[in-house]
């Protein structure tokens, strides 16, 4: 396979034709901020926290499904890439229910902690927030209230775990993560294969907090 030329950060580099600018920056030790992407999912540019500056480019582009071409000059860390990353933050934390210390991952979530990396607290924009009940299962607990949309429980349900249970459904603000077509979470629906739990970037996808006790036989603290 060709070799293609690129220019990141001022260094020249090159990568194997097909390899996105994303994988590019990872194999030479340059860290780009990832949400909805995984490595083993298709990408499917659902988050946008990846854009970079490519020179010639008239807006910035997503790394994680944009591959190199010849000759393309990258910045991934440019003043105007890391502001409009801190404002995709904000704009997710707009619409993302803020109860962290209320939520199952304990203000530990990927999202946390790009918005600590992006120096983000309290976002300035004022939306309409989705609230939803909480469902749960003896195996997963789904509160769609703290869901970004990235989609990407959907990707693994479907491609890792080869079950297609989770989707997607309804559009604009009504857009939510649904359970075969949108049935309520039924006892035996979802089992414990865990792997959209694990995927999951916010508090939206977790254990339900009784069967961690259960397990672990320690004694459960709410806060
Ligand atoms: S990580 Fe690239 S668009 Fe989400």
């Amino acid at each position: 396979m060709a070799e293609v030329k690129v220019t990141i950060n001022g260094a020249q580099t090159s990568g194997r034709e097909g390899v996105t600018i994303l994988e590019l920056a990872q194999e030479n030790g340059i860290k780009i901020p990832t949400l909805c992407y995984l490595t083993e999912l298709s990408p499917t540019g659902a988050c946008r926290i990846c854009i970079v500056e490519v020179e010639g480019s008239r807006t910035l582009v997503g790394s994680c499904h944009t591959p190199i071409t010849p000759g393309m000059i990258i910045q991934t860390h440019s003043p105007k890439v890391l502001a409009t990353r801190k404002v995709i933050i904000e704009l997710l934390f707009a619409s993302h229910c803020g109860f962290c210390m209320l939520c199952n991952k304990a203000n530990v979530c990927n999202l946390r902690e790009l918005a600590a990396d992006l120096d983000v607290g309290l976002s300035p924009f004022q939306t309409r927030k989705r609230f939803y009940p909480i469902e749960d299962n003896p195996y997963i607990q789904i509160d769609r209230t703290q869901c970004i949309l990235c989609r990407k429980c959907v990707r693994a349900c479907r491609e890792i775990a080869e079950n297609g249970i989770l989707g997607i459904a309804y559009r604009s603000f009504d857009t939510k993560i649904v359970i075969d077509n949108d049935q309520p979470l039924a006892q035996d629906t979802c089992r414990d294969c865990d792997i959209c739990i694990s995927v999951c970037p916010t508090g939206c996808l977790s254990k339900p907090k009784k069967l961690s006790a259960a397990k672990t036989g320690k004694p459960l603290i709410i806060c």
